[in-house]
């Protein structure tokens, strides 16, 4: 091949390159769909207001979303013939929620502006607004995510409430988070929200063999816990989604009272209280610390979010911009064919 044709390809390929890598930005709409922030605010003040815990549930999806292929709108997938949803996967079956508010979000955005907002997107700028509207920071969210067409399937791996801080910290550094303010911080969305006893029980009557509630939970709180989650006897499971507060303090708002939970062994999840109570862990500190000022764990999370908003984002002419956040416009296999195909015309033209 001429060195010209090389070069050519090299510039193809690296304008490609920094295409598929270009930065999000804030004002990634500011002319294709100036009001997106405004359509997408005024959805979620509505389902506020016949349900409190939404803007909760909406930041875990984005959560949920970012930790599995990045934010690439993956987890909004339903079941299809090419797709087997993550909303079935373990960590996401009967407890992720708010995807018919999801759905009228894009709908409104693909009225006032087709084909523009993507549902990765959605998730990004509903959460900062569900934080801003609980009573926390808010910021300019970076824009310009690509959906994905591919789901994570039923093996994803998600942080889950049994694990060890060990654990927990790998698999944040495992997705290109780090391990110490970014665990701690973005841990802190658990000011606001529920949890079903499933996700705590297992604290509350034989802890890890001992034969007692878990040591670092609180015994008056671990009596009312106990007292809300009965054992669950002759297989009747319908306990184990039974829900409470993950904040028992200030429930619905956004603050720091989650840090100061945990320095009194209130936190509800084992996951929560091991950031506080695991024996010379690096996160104590930053627990104290945001625990005695609310700004500086404000400010962390801000940080945090945009990290975590940035993981692997599809850009460019990378991925769609899905028409229905539940499914790919166009399946999987016949993208497959046509790039393949691509690079084979591109190959015989060399
Ligand atoms: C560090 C590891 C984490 C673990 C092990 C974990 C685990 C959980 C569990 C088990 C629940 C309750 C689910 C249920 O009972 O249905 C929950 C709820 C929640 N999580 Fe996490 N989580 C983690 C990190 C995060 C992060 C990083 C965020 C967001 C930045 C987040 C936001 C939430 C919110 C807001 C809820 C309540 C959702 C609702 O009420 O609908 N969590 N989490
Ligand atoms: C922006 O959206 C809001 C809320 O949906 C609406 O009230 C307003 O008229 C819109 N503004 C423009 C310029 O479209
Ligand atoms: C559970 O017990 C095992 C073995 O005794 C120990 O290594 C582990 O750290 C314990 N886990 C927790 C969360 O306490
Ligand atoms: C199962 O437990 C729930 C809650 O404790 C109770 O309301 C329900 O009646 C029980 N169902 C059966 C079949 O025993
Ligand atoms: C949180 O509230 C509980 C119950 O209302 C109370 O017992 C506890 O002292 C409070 N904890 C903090 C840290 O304020
Ligand atoms: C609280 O944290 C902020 C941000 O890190 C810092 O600027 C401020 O000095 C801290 N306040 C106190 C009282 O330490």
């Amino acid at each position: 091949m001429s060195s010209l044709l090389r070069s050519l390809l090299a510039a193809l390929f690296c304008a490609a390159f920094l295409q598929g890598y270009a930065q999000l930005t804030p004002d990634f709409y500011s002319e294709s769909c100036s009001n997106v922030t405004n359509i997408i605010s005024d959805i979620l003040v509505d389902a506020f207001g016949s349900d409190i815990r939404i803007g909760a549930s909406f930041i875990r999806l984005h959560f949920h979303d970012c930790f599995v292929n990045g934010c690439d709108g993956s987890l909004l997938l339903d079941n299809s013939d090419t797709i087997v949803s993550e909303k079935d996967a373990p960590p996401n079956k009967d407890s992720v929620r708010g995807f018919d508010v999801v759905d009228r979000m894009k709908a409104a955005l693909e009225s006032a502006c087709p084909g523009v907002v993507s549902c990765a997107d959605i998730l990004t700028i509903a959460s900062e607004r569900s934080v801003f509207l609980s009573g926390g920071p808010e910021w300019a969210v970076p824009l310009g995510r690509r959906d994905g067409t591919q789901s994570g399937g039923l093996d994803i791996v998600m942080p889950a409430f049994f694990d060890t801080l060990d654990v927990l910290k790998r698999k944040f550094i495992d997705v290109g988070l780090n391990d110490n303010t970014d665990l701690v911080a973005l841990s802190g969305a658990h000011t606001f929200g529920r949890a079903q006893c499933l996700t705590f029980i297992q604290r509350l009557y034989d802890f890890n063999g001992t034969g007692e509630s878990d040591l670092t939970l609180d015994p008056t709180f671990a009596r009312s816990l106990r007292r809300l989650c009965p054992m669950p006897l002759d297989g009747n499971t319908t306990v184990l989604s039974i829900l409470t507060n993950l904040d028992l303090n200030t429930t619905d708002s956004f603050d720091n009272r989650y840090f100061t939970n945990l320095q009194s062994n209130q936190g509800l999840l084992q996951s929560d209280q091991e950031l506080f109570s695991t024996p010379g862990a690096d996160t104590v500190e930053i627990v104290n610390n945001f625990a005695s000022n609310q700004t500086a764990f404000f400010e962390s999370f801000v940080e945090s979010m945009i990290r975590m908003g940035n993981l692997r984002p599809l850009t460019g002419n990378e991925g769609e911009i899905r028409l229905n956040c539940r499914v790919v416009n166009i399946p999987a296999p016949s993208i497959a064919i046509s790039s393949s195909s691509n690079d084979a015309y591109l190959a015989s033209s060399i």
